[in-house]
């Protein structure tokens, strides 16, 4: 049986080993230096001013809404648009922080989100932000979606939990709107067993997201930071500087555990996503033409990084049966959660029904399998053995 995930570390042996000696020698395991060296690290390699580690990509989602809600840059009630096709906690902030959830259908071809979509959903809503996730390593036409996003000031977030690494018009996903979220779970690109992060170049928000990591006090703030809003709340004396909480928050911190494995994968990336790159193109090259499965348009995109790679059959009858030919030889799953309104938390808060046809598709005709670095020969040979059946 080949599984989805096979390991939880690039390099398995050798990081569970350093990871070993890490302990032993650390006096000090909660969110310190290596958490802070991993977000200067990965700020530099996705090329964003910014990166807050947070300790699941859920998390990230969480304190990225109600970072905007905080600086006022949302309302409770104001309308955010969001990819139908996605994971729960992408929709759950917004259900969560009272904004009015307008989903938006992929395309076929991309599994995204289009311009094209976009303004379809544009004809009847008024929306502040666009929530936008790029999924399973894909995307849209993420260059006309930002100019739309410009048009009506709308505020573009990517929910980037699936596609690190992913380079779309020369420019890593991630890096097209105010923010961006990563998700460091096992199984993802990277992993630091679980973990998340927010990349952003805007410095207030930056500033806010380490506040509503941590209680929503301010001591992960520079110290001038710190001082301009302990004047601003006349906080003076030291004694309760410490125990000032300026805005809602969480406790969301990742600990130096998850921050020297984000160091020591980090130090892998590139290697990680050439490998997964070469997986998929061998894989994709033969499925994709293949008369049973709807092909996937990625044309577009420079460099493909993803962790799995789904499968659209033309009908329901062909994606059940491969369903019944993967039993026992390898591990499939449906395409991330599927057209998310339909699940149980969408249905129970949210009354509102939007015509979404493709993730409804998507979801009842469609299905992955793993990609990672550990594939052998021998496993594509069965995957292309069985698809092609
Ligand atoms: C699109 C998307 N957003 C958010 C998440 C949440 O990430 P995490 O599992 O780290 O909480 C996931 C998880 O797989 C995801 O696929």
């Amino acid at each position: 049986m080949i599984p989805l995930v096979k390991s939880t570390f690039y390099k398995e042996k050798e990081t569970k080993k350093s990871l070993n000696a890490f302990i032993l020698k650390s006096e000090k395991l909660s969110f310190g230096v290596e958490c802070e060296k991993f977000e200067k690290s990965f700020a530099k390699w996705q090329r964003r001013k910014n990166a807050v580690f947070v300790n699941s990509g859920s998390s990230a989602n969480l304190a990225l809404i109600q970072s905007l809600l905080n600086l006022g840059k949302l309302k409770k009630g104001d309308t955010v648009a969001f990819s139908s096709l996605t994971w729960s906690t992408n929709a759950m902030p917004l259900i969560q922080m009272d904004l009015r959830p307008v989903p938006v259908d992929v395309e076929l071809e991309t599994l995204n989100i289009s311009s094209e979509t976009l303004l379809r959903a544009l004809k009847s809503s008024k929306v502040k932000a666009l929530f936008i996730t790029n999924l399973l390593g894909f995307c849209g036409d993420l260059d006309e979606i930002k100019k739309i996003c410009r048009r009506y000031k709308i505020i573009l977030l990517e929910d980037n939990c699936e596609s690190l690494g992913t380079v779309y018009k020369g420019k890593k996903l991630g890096n097209f709107g105010m923010a961006s979220t990563f998700s460091f779970y096992v199984g993802h690109h990277m992993s630091t067993i679980e973990g998340g992060m927010i990349c952003t170049d805007d410095e207030k928000l930056a500033d806010m997201l380490r506040l509503v990591r941590a209680h929503g006090w301010d001591r992960n703030l520079e110290f001038s930071k710190q001082d301009k809003i302990r004047k601003k709340f006349k906080v003076n004396s030291t004694f309760y500087s410490r125990y000032t909480f300026y805005d809602l928050g969480y406790n969301l911190r990742p600990t130096e555990i998850n921050g020297f494995l984000g160091n020591n994968q980090l130090n892998y990336i590139e290697e990680i996503i050439k490998k997964r790159n070469e997986n998929f193109l061998k894989i994709s090259e033969k499925i994709y033409d293949n008369p049973n499965y709807y092909p996937l348009n990625m044309k577009h995109i420079d460099l493909v990084s993803n962790f799995a790679i789904p499968i659209v059959c033309k009908t329901k009858k062909i994606r059940d049966a491969l369903v019944a030919k993967c039993e026992g030889k390898i591990e499939i799953r449906p395409i991330v959660a599927g057209n998310i309104t339909t699940q149980p938390f969408y249905k129970k808060y949210i009354k509102t029904k939007y015509k979404i046809l493709n993730a409804n598709t998507v979801h009842s005709q469609g299905l992955y399998i793993g990609n990672n670095p550990e594939l052998t020969q021998k496993d594509i040979s069965i995957y292309l053995d069985l698809l092609l059946q």
